[in-house]
């Protein structure tokens, strides 16, 4: 619930703008304080009408207007607002919030804000690739300003691509997330991405993890008030922001980390897709090809979450399991054989689920014998539950 909390709703000129009124709409069914702030773009979209009616407010659209019944003053709306959300966010405000512009409402509100910023980009998908803008993001990231979104699919400007506002229903529970600390206190060792092992200076063995699922947990465990450490493979993604991040590429050098760091921590997630194996010899000239066949000699490698089993003493562990088939018995197996007191199982051929979707279908098999089906869901969603089921472990413990 937001009761007690105040919302201020930046709304820019994207054609995205009408689904704040939906964001709004939220926001108010939640408990919360609404004030929206337009810009001139916005008002060519959505009428402030409409946000006036929904957030029961004055709408501020004009920094040099005389206030109709606003009795705060202007500047007086960013002290207000525990949450400043801007959706959507377009390049431009973003760029001017980077640059440090404040030439309107809406802009000078967000430069005086000490609530969280919250930023739910949307705008045509090379706009959103433009390295200007992607600069702008990272500066802005850095600097503590949440990003949430933007998906991709068909966009207004007929692109297909990265750059529609996330829904209004998962930019709200955002918000709901960022108010939940129920994981303060808790030092989180989180293990995500493929591991890489090399063949020879130009080649590897790898496998299609692309890290999503631990990064979105570590992200989530840090929002709800974690002291998370990530340990990474090799992947393309961004650093979660305030989380300790360790960036290793093969599975004994994970392993190594490992070892080290889990005493000091309550929760272990081993999310990573470990190599099992790796080549027995590396070689440090490029191998060079002849005309016969050749084989690579592979030997094993590490069981990381076997060994945290044998040693996690009252620590949570969990673990994970990227089947193909016999989803069930093959997950109930490693948590009985790697001793994990949860195991997040999922079939990486179903659709919509496994290495490098947005989303995840997973089924949780917990020691007591319990298990739980969870649907389709955005890796975040997914990273939630996950944390609320391993919360509960770590209570009963
Ligand atoms: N794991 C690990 N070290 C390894 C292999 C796997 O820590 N060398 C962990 C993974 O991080 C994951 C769990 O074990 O949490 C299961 O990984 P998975 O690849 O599904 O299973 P494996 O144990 O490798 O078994 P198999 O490949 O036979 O399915």
């Amino acid at each position: 619930m937001l009761s007690n909390k105040t919302v201020v709703v930046g709304v820019t000129g994207g054609i995205a703008a009408y689904k704040a009124a939906e964001v709004v709409s939220r926001l108010k069914k939640l408990g919360a304080q609404v004030h929206c702030i337009m810009t001139e773009g916005a008002q060519a979209f959505l009428t402030p009408l409409t946000l006036r009616t929904l957030s029961g407010n004055p709408v501020m659209t004009d920094m040099f207007k005389e206030p109709v019944k606003w009795n705060v003053e202007h500047v007086a709306i960013a002290d207000l607002a525990d949450f400043f959300l801007i959706a959507p966010a377009t390049a431009n405000i973003i760029g001017k919030i980077a640059s440090g512009i404040a030439d309107d409402f809406l802009t000078t509100a967000v430069m005086a804000t000490k609530g969280k910023v919250i930023l739910a980009p949307a705008m045509n998908v090379n706009m959103y690739n433009n390295p200007i803008v992607q600069s702008n993001i990272q500066k802005l990231k850095q600097l503590g300003y949440f990003f949430i979104g933007p998906d991709e699919g068909n966009l207004a400007c007929g692109y297909s691509g990265k750059g529609r506002m996330k829904e209004p229903e998962e930019i709200v529970d955002f918000l709901l997330r960022l108010e939940k600390k129920d994981l303060s206190g808790k030092n989180i060792l989180i293990t995500a991405g493929p591991t890489r092992e090399p063949i020879d200076p130009v080649r590897y063995i790898t496998n299609r993890s692309s890290g999503k699922m631990g990064y979105a947990l570590a992200q989530c465990a840090q929002r709800r008030g974690a002291r998370v450490t990530l340990v990474s493979g090799p992947t393309n993604l961004d650093k979660p922001q305030g989380v300790d991040f360790i960036s290793v590429e093969t599975a004994e050098q994970m392993f190594n980390v490992v070892k080290e760091l889990f005493e000091k921590h309550d929760i272990i997630i081993k999310s990573a897709a470990v190599a099992d194996y790796r080549p027995q010899s590396y070689s440090s000239l490029k191998i060079k090809k002849s005309e016969t066949d050749m084989q690579i000699k592979l030997e094993r490698n590490p069981d990381i979450l076997s060994f945290l089993g044998k040693n996690k003493g009252n620590r949570i562990l969990v673990g994970f399991a990227a089947e193909t088939n016999d989803l069930k018995e093959n997950a109930q197996k490693k948590l009985l054989n790697k001793n994990v007191d949860l195991i997040v199982a999922n079939d990486v051929t179903a659709q919509g689920a496994g290495f490098e979707s947005d989303t995840n279908k997973v089924t949780l098999y917990f020691k007591d014998g319990a298990e739980k089906d969870i649907p389709l869901l955005t890796k975040e969603k997914i990273a939630d539950i996950i944390l609320d089921e391993v919360l509960m472990l770590n209570n009963k413990e």
